[in-house]
């Protein structure tokens, strides 16, 4: 089981725990964390994330990604991981 550490709107750190079975973008929903997202296939970029720690594999996508981003509907994670938003306000 993996914790995915996430800091909502009043920069409070949330935890959310999954078995890594599922892309990080389907394991928020299920928590109730939502973010951007369209084609949920690695193609339209709107889903993309800060990986601030740890570490994800990674499905192969057509968005080009700066170091560190990862697509929230291509990734899952392999350890814990600390995600963000690209422009730091994230979520909830
Ligand atoms: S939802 Fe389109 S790239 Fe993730």
């Amino acid at each position: 089981m993996f914790r995915i550490d996430v800091d909502n709107i009043n920069g409070k750190t949330e935890s959310l725990y999954v078995y890594g079975e599922h892309s990080i973008l389907t394991e928020l929903e299920q928590h109730n964390v939502l973010i951007n997202h369209s084609c949920r296939q690695g193609h339209c970029g709107s889903c993309v994330l800060q990986l601030l720690s740890g570490n994800v594999t990674h499905k192969d996508c057509l968005v080009p990604l700066s170091q560190g981003e990862i697509l929230a509907c291509r990734a899952m994670p392999i350890t814990d991981i600390k995600i963000g938003s690209r422009n730091q306000s994230l979520l909830f």
